[in-house]
């Protein structure tokens, strides 16, 4: 199987060890204790998933900036974006102890990981944006992404941290969300070898749908695992558990048996266009996918990102040998009304029109929903599409 990002064995962060969990558990009670930012905390889960493998847990300062600069830690280890746990305020926290991190989206601020502190550092408001512009290439506060990022305070807290649970993801998405291990753990059980991984925020139309099936035969894939954000998205982004079950419909009725995972994993959008597309990389390798496809807009948001900046940013700023995994840069796909089939746009026979292609935008289907207008079949499968309307019919 395909090795893990910087490391022969896969390191997850969690105690697996239900004694091992169940004393720290309990030492964990007696430390002083924070509650972390929503984005520690997806950091955390993603860190004792194993999806953040070599990292042992939050960054410093210097290796944020490193990050940030030219993409590698002091270290040398290939790395996108900054793997931070930010406070507003650390003066009560000393270097060279333990703390208790207390999860912010679950009642009653659970312990979510033990952290050993190593430094506690102010970053200046220069080193601050100086991240914000090379992660998010803005620092317009209206960026979803460039706003969350900045407005959980400035003081990091770095050091190596042991993860006791998996938040939220685990109990309210039990049949979705999984773990690396899980997932090589399924991939090696299924016995596929070459593995597309497909990342997706949003239902899946027939576009979506069509990009997993050609990547799937161009690479001779065994296997596809759909791979969703459970964590927190942006006003008006489709609720994970409706895109949930909107995916597992379309799987369900379109796809062989046994030939697609559906799975999710436990991060907040950052909305960071290329450089979230060098991390999905590195965790989808992770979790042992030996392709993952980057189309258009991969992670993007509003017009802040060129259409295909994700997949130029492999060519330009990822080193050759940097990752194992492969990425399948996919075009603009859409329904052909002259050919009655999904097609990547440049693959379009002589003659095509952009009016020969059936486009609609999120907003433009929102819209629709809202409308209780029907969505058209070359869009959207009549299934999913029920699926969706039943959600904005029932919504407010
Ligand atoms: S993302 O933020 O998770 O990337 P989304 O769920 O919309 O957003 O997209 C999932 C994947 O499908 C991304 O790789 C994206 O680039 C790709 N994609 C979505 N729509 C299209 C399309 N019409 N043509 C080509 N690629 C697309």
């Amino acid at each position: 199987m395909i090795k893990p990002h910087g490391s022969e064995v896969l390191n997850p962060l969690y105690v697996a060890d239900d004694e091992l969990r169940t004393k720290l558990q309990g030492e964990a009670e007696n430390l002083p204790s924070i509650v972390i930012s929503s984005a520690a905390a997806a950091n955390a889960v993603m860190l004792g998933s194993g999806y953040f493998n070599p990292l042992t847990g939050f960054m410093g300062l210097q290796d944020a900036l490193s990050i940030a600069e030219n993409l590698h830690t002091t270290d040398d280890l290939f790395w996108p974006v900054p793997i931070l746990n930010v406070v507003e305020d650390g003066s009560a926290i000393q270097p060279g102890t333990r703390i208790a991190l207390k999860d912010p989206n679950v009642e009653g601020n659970p312990i979510i990981a033990v952290q050993t502190v190593e430094k506690v550092e102010l970053a200046t408001p220069e080193q601050m944006e100086l991240m914000t512009t090379k992660i998010f290439g803005t620092t317009d506060e209206a960026h979803p992404g460039v706003t969350a990022f900045n407005s959980v305070g400035n003081v990091l807290i770095s050091g190596p941290i042991e993860v006791l649970n998996f938040s939220y993801f685990a109990t309210d998405f039990p049949a979705t969300f999984r773990t690396a291990v899980d997932i090589r753990a399924s991939i090696a059980n299924n016995g596929w070898s070459k593995v597309v991984a497909f990342q997706t925020r949003n239902p899946m139309h027939r576009a979506h749908e069509e990009l997993v099936r050609i990547a799937m035969e161009r690479e001779g894939a065994d296997g596809a695992v759909i791979h969703m954000l459970l964590g927190k998205l942006k006003a008006g982004d489709i609720p994970a558990d409706v895109r949930d079950a909107s995916i597992r419909k379309m799987v369900e009725l379109y796809f062989p048996n046994k030939t697609v995972e559906i799975t999710g994993y436990g991060f907040d959008m950052l909305y960071a266009g290329p450089r979230e597309a060098v991390l999905h990389a590195i965790f989808r390798q992770n979790m042992g996918a030996t392709h993952l496809i980057v189309g258009r807009d991969h992670a993007g948001v509003g017009d802040y990102y060129g259409s295909f900046d994700a997949q130029a940013i492999f060519h330009n700023e990822v080193p050759d040998d940097a990752l194992e995994i492969k990425i399948f840069e996919a075009d603009h796909t859409a329904f052909s009304t002259k050919l009655g089939k999904v097609i990547m746009m440049r693959e379009a026979p002589e003659g095509h029109e952009p009016k020969d292609f059936v486009f609609l935008s999120g907003t433009k289907v929102r819209e629709m929903l809202t409308a209780g207008e029907a969505l058209p079949e070359e869009f959207a499968r009549p299934e999913v599409a029920k699926i969706l309307m039943d959600h904005y019919q029932s919504a407010d």
